[in-house]
């Protein structure tokens, strides 16, 4: 049974049609997103609400879209007090302040697979790392891959930082607090990863261009965007290849895949990409034009020979004609010594 389902008799028929069927759990929270004309009815809300998930320590209402910086948003305490709790995803697990920081627990999929993609012994930029979801995925899938997570927000960094210890990833994790333009403009960062993770979708394309020169020669960019349906994702397609040819890599290959819608007729969307650094196309061009100098120095040389050998053929076998003419004669020895042979005796018939 929804909770809408739950509330008929409880709430006003023309009330029930604005409640959600579903709310989100984080840990031991409960966030609902009800209009402020049904928090009249909100005793009845949580006692329906406790009925089914007796655990629950606080519930809250959204009041607010999110914004800032730090992506949070507002809330209304209906029940309980605490917004601090631990949220269990796939095994692992993620300590944070709801109120403080930026979670949602619908990415967890979204989180696993792309987790699944990183290869062995990757080094990985997880841009916009919020508590550490990402990196934790990503650090329980594949032990031997580090992974340095960027977070502007300094609540954010403190729970990346507790949950990498709590979940025994201390040593792969390596949390940087600040700006991820700053951090992409240092230069250390250059060329060093093989893959970097950007989940934040309103904003991340003012990033994408620093963040793909923080590539290797090849490597993979996770890309979040939001995009309309009925552009069959054409423009964020354009956005990433546009980056890419600012920062001298070649898209190589692009996956779009929806994430959760985001809006009407609007999605959360991620671009799997696959890019190459140009300047090995170039060197390649390079090696290509001397391949090819060689190919025609050989040629030549070998229509030199070809020449030249018909010429030598008839010169040599002229030569050799004059030089047998023109060869003196050597007298042969002749001895003037007279053998006088023994006359044969004829025989007698
Ligand atoms: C959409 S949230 C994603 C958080 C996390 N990856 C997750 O999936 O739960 C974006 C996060 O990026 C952080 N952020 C926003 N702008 C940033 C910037 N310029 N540099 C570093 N982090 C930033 C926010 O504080 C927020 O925690």
């Amino acid at each position: 049974m929804n909770l809408r389902e739950a509330l008929i008799g409880k709430i006003p028929p023309n009330q029930l049609a604005n409640l959600p069927k579903s709310f989100d759990i984080i840990g031991d929270i409960a966030i609902l997103d009800i209009p402020s004309e049904l928090l009249r009815w909100s005793k009845w809300i949580v006692k329906t609400i406790l009925e089914t998930h007796p655990r629950l320590q606080t519930i809250l209402v959204k009041t607010g879209e999110r914004s800032g910086p730090h992506r949070l948003r507002t809330f209304e305490v209906i029940y309980g007090g605490t917004t601090e709790t631990t949220h269990i995803e796939y095994g692992y697990r993620l300590f944070m302040d709801v109120a403080t920081v930026y979670f949602s627990p619908r990415e967890g999929e979204e989180r696993q697979r792309v987790a699944s993609a990183v290869k062995k012994k990757e080094q990985v930029l997880l841009l916009f790392a919020g508590v550490g979801p990402y990196a934790i995925a990503i650090a329980k899938k594949q032990p031997k891959v580090k992974i340095v997570a960027v977070e502007i927000n300094p609540h954010g960094f403190y729970y990346l930082c507790q949950n990498a210890m709590l979940n025994k990833v201390d040593k792969q994790v390596t949390p940087i607090l600040g700006d991820a333009k700053h951090v992409l403009a240092e230069q250390k960062h250059h060329g060093k990863y093989h893959r970097v993770i950007m989940p934040l979708p309103k904003e991340g394309h003012l990033f994408l261009e620093d963040a793909i020169r923080s590539l290797r020669h090849r490597g993979w960019v996770h890309f979040y965007t939001v995009e309309r349906e009925s552009t069959s994702f054409a423009g964020a397609k354009r956005t990433l290849k546009d980056a890419c040819k600012k920062a001298g890599y070649k898209l190589v290959a692009v996956t779009v895949r929806k994430v959760l819608p985001y809006g009407p007729r609007q999605w959360k969307v991620c671009l799997d990409a696959q890019v190459e650094k140009k300047v090995h196309k170039r060197k390649k061009v390079v090696r290509k034009k001397a391949v090819k100098k060689a190919i025609r120095r050989k040629r030549v040389r070998k229509t030199w020979v070809a020449r030249r050998k018909p010429h030598r053929k008839p010169v040599q076998k002229k030569m050799r004609k004059r030089l047998t003419k023109r060869r003196p004669v050597r007298k042969r020895y002749v001895s003037k010594r007279v053998v006088k042979r023994k006359p044969t005796k004829r025989r007698k018939r």
